[in-house]
């Protein structure tokens, strides 16, 4: 290329730089007019050519020609750029006095719904809130319970159990909330009043039992504790649970390993046009377990049985949301569908 070519060279290169619109396009100018294989490089290469002094003297003008360029090119990319920006940012202006989009709505599942009710009824009552682990060992979900080995009631539980360990122990998943009844017990000297709400698990599912499900745990220990009181105190929860006062109950015989004697608490229910309505009626609907505490069982804890006695109960808080707010299958409780939570949710 000859140098009278130069001042053509920057001409055109400054008019290219001036038609650039956007990014893409002063970029593809910095590598044609810049880059290793632009004529400014072709023209730097081919000095070695030339004469000492036309060298030197061509080598300067080029250096200005190239910096005269550059500078018109960073000029037009700082253009370029900023009308970018200015665009972007009117684009994504916010309306801060637009109405909030109410989508997705977060909402109270109804098992955590029901938990806070029970717990806020029997906080009322004086009972106060304690916790037991998921996994439990055989002592705590089973022997201290008066299910001794062997005994059939620890089939009716239908266990998961983890591997056995060295010493031929396994440990469980706890099958109910019980065991929270005997680590107060060992803990805690009475009088106790506590309830234990919680996580439980059995091999099984249909339309109302998932292999996962909750319950909360009752328990009353006291020097002079009696079956009035377990009746007054369970009567008492269902009639606010349910919010109807002349909620009609009964108390069925039943069997627990861990309470004597043993009962099943009902509350009638009648149909009307198909819907479950609770109070008064002619069917009845199990609602919870309970009793008195086995003395093997308060002996299994420490306690003595001539000085203490106690009751116990025990309900499914799944299927008690299930009655109170109509909700027809528990296996989609634990779906994690937005739509059902969005429609069953608080
Ligand atoms: N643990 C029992 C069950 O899961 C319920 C229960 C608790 C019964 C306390 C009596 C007393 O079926």
């Amino acid at each position: 290329m000859a140098l009278d070519d130069l001042p053509s060279l920057e001409s055109e290169i400054l008019s290219r730089i001036k038609a650039a619109r956007d990014e893409r396009e002063i970029e593809e100018i910095r590598v044609w007019a810049f880059g290793k294989k632009s004529r400014y490089a072709e023209l730097k290469k081919s000095l070695g050519k030339r004469e000492k002094e036309s060298a030197k003297e061509l080598g300067l003008r080029i250096h200005a020609s190239n910096n005269n360029t550059l500078q018109a090119w960073s000029a037009r990319r700082d253009e370029i750029l900023n009308a970018a920006l200015e665009a972007r940012l009117k684009a994504e202006t916010v309306d801060v006095t637009l109405p909030v989009d109410p989508q997705p709505r977060g909402k109270i599942h109804p098992v955590s719904q029901v938990f806070a009710e029970i717990e806020a009824i029997f906080a009322d009552m004086g009972f106060s809130v304690r916790y037991g682990p998921d996994i439990e060992d055989d002592f705590h979900n089973f022997t201290a319970l008066n299910f001794p080995p062997g005994h059939p009631a620890r089939e009716m539980h239908d266990t998961f159990f983890f591997e056995e360990k060295e010493d031929g122990s396994r440990m469980v998943l706890r099958t109910h909330t019980s065991p929270v009844q005997v680590r107060t017990m060992t803990s805690e000297k009475p009088p106790i009043r506590i309830i234990a709400p919680g996580r439980t698990f059995r091999c099984d599912s249909d339309q109302t039992h998932t292999p996962m499900f909750h319950q909360v745990e009752g328990l009353v220990i006291d020097k002079e504790t009696h079956m009035g009181h377990l009746k007054g105190t369970l009567e008492a929860f269902v009639k606010r649970f349910f919010e109807i006062d002349d909620l009609s109950t009964r108390f069925r015989p039943h069997f627990f390993p861990f309470t004597e004697p043993s009962a099943e608490m009902d509350v009638a229910y009648e149909r009307v046009d198909g819907a479950i309505k609770f109070g008064q009626g002619d069917k009845w609907m199990e609602i919870l377990g309970c009793g008195m505490v086995h003395p093997n069982v308060l002996k299994n804890c420490g306690l003595d049985p001539d000085e203490y006695q106690g009751f116990a109960f025990g309900m499914g808080v799944d299927r008690l949301a299930m009655l109170k707010y109509g909700i027809p299958d528990l296996r989609d409780f634990f779906s994690g569908d937005t739509r059902w939570l969005e429609h069953y949710g608080f």
